[in-house]
């Protein structure tokens, strides 16, 4: 007879032989192996992470503004309870009740806009990218992808490897002692990506400033929207089988101007290129809505990426949402494809779960609401530090862009988002920022040197949100003394 489970008590739990386990057996990333300090989480819940020794950290970035309705949440590990009483695993070629809920909650009840068809629910958001890449190649029957400088849209050789464009995060490798020693993946940047520039007006790659420069250009354009359509009109849009971005880039925190999204969205259609967006971070409230092209007015996808926030990562999952057409298209075909994890009775238990939590919390408003206070005492701050540069978002998603000169805006790490992570990190501003609010048990950092994450869980209350900004308060004072 199989024994019953017992919930381990985190008391009995020997931390010194997981660790030991842990540094011996595991391939770490981001940390060499001699660099390497394991933090151990034994619990996680609501909007707070435990660490070994029981210390309670407020999660001001819910993991990597993943959790969206927050660590644990009742409803959501009641679902998976009850899918395990009936499901072990059922491969694609079956259907279950779970995920035909889970099609219809999406594309009927939350989506509405009439533009989405069908959905296809995958393990993780990259796979969703290559899934997403995969149909606008078939679909169009077209080779060429273009993406966008510092996009970030997975690991795999597709999302990854030719759509990811910030650098020093393409699965490269980085010495820890030496600055300038590095490895690019031989054979990356995979073939057949193009890359546009970046939205990124605090910095603005093709030299402008904004909102001056839409004065400049033929009404209707951004000057950072002409390098696509000239890409486009040099490798020919029949070649050309769709453009992929980001609303607010989740990697290199970049958020674009209002008229940015709209206008490519236009350039596409003018010239029948698909629009893949992906909402892996953006999705499921991030932004104060459901999903970040609806800040826009008449702005829909082709085809929409979809992750963390489908089961807030309570179970790994991801997707595609595509349009009626696609829908169809792929409806008058057997497509030869799948994976053994993808339409897993239990993470598709878990997404319903999730998706109906939020609609019953009415999360999305929640969370356009307390992104308001979010901002405005955020923007309180900016006074008060030389070294806020300038903060941009939407939503439950700010970033900070940290100066050591606010009139040269002159970033800590001169490389910035180029950075290739080899040598001594400890002076970024990041960890630096890091290490600080962690005195004050909030955790808050980013994923390029200069530039802060701020991501709490869309359910968190007004005093937790006080909380993580007085930690970020106190932190940005050590790097207020880093300024010129
Ligand atoms: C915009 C974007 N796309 C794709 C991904 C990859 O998703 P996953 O980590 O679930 O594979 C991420 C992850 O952070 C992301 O932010």
């Amino acid at each position: 007879m199989t024994e019953p489970v017992t919930k381990p008590s985190t008391v009995d739990i020997d931390w010194k032989t997981m660790e030991d386990w842990d540094r011996r057996y595991y391939i770490h990333n981001i940390y060499a192996q001699d660099e390497y300090n394991p933090i151990f989480i034994s619990k996680t819940e609501g909007r707070h992470i435990y660490l070994q020794d029981g210390t309670k950290v407020l999660d001001f970035m819910s993991q990597l503004i993943s959790d969206n309705m927050g660590q644990r949440h009742p409803k959501v590990i009641s679902g998976i309870k009850d899918a395990l009483d009936r499901y072990g695993h059922v491969y694609f070629a079956f259907s279950t009740d779970y995920r035909a809920r889970a099609s219809k909650l999406l594309v009927e009840d939350i989506i509405q806009d009439d533009w989405a068809g069908r959905v296809r629910f995958l393990s993780t958001g990259t796979e969703g990218v290559e899934m997403a890449l995969l149909m606008a190649k078939l679909y169009t029957g077209r080779p060429y992808i273009i993406t966008q400088e510092y996009a970030f849209h997975g690991w795999t050789t597709g999302a990854g490897g030719g759509c990811t464009r910030i650098r020093g995060y393409s699965n490269n490798l980085a010495s820890p002692t030496d600055p300038n020693s590095f490895q690019e993946v031989p054979g990356f940047p995979t073939p057949g990506y193009y890359v546009a520039p970046a939205p990124y007006c605090y910095r603005c790659p093709v030299g402008h400033t904004y909102p001056d420069c839409k004065s400049k250009e033929p009404v209707g354009s951004l000057p950072c929207l002409r390098p696509l359509e000239h890409l486009i009109e040099v490798i020919g849009a029949e070649n050309i089988a769709a453009v992929i971005t980001e609303i607010m880039f989740g990697g290199a925190g970049i958020y674009s101007p209002p008229e940015y999204i709209p206008q490519l969205r236009e350039i596409t259609r003018k010239h029948g290129i698909l629009w893949i967006d992906d909402e892996v971070i953006t999705g499921f409230g991030r932004l104060g809505k459901w999903f970040g092209y609806q800040l826009y007015k008449d702005t829909y996808p082709d085809i929409m990426v979809i992750g963390k926030g489908l089961t807030s990562c309570a179970l790994p999952s991801g997707g595609v949402v595509v349009n009626k057409e696609i829908g169809e298209f792929f409806d008058q075909q057997r497509w030869w494809s799948g994976s053994s994890h993808e339409g897993h009775p239990i993470t598709l238990a878990a997404i319903v779960a999730t998706l109906e939590a939020m609609i019953e919390e009415d999360i999305v408003s929640v969370a356009a609401e307390t992104g308001k206070y979010l901002e405005t005492q955020l923007r309180q701050l900016e006074p008060r530090h030389k070294s806020i540069g300038q903060i941009a978002g939407a939503g439950m998603f700010w970033v900070i862009d940290l100066v050591k000169n606010q009139e040269r805006r002159e970033p800590f790490v001169k490389e910035d988002r180029n950075s290739m992570r080899a040598g001594d990190l400890s002076h970024w501003p990041i960890n630096i920022v890091m290490g600080k609010c962690l005195e004050k048990g909030v955790f808050l950092t980013g994923f390029t040197p200069n530039t802060l994450k701020i991501g709490p869980a869309l359910t968190s209350t007004r005093e937790e949100i006080d909380q993580g900004l007085e930690a970020l308060d106190y932190a940005l004072d050590t790097v207020d003394e880093m300024c010129d």
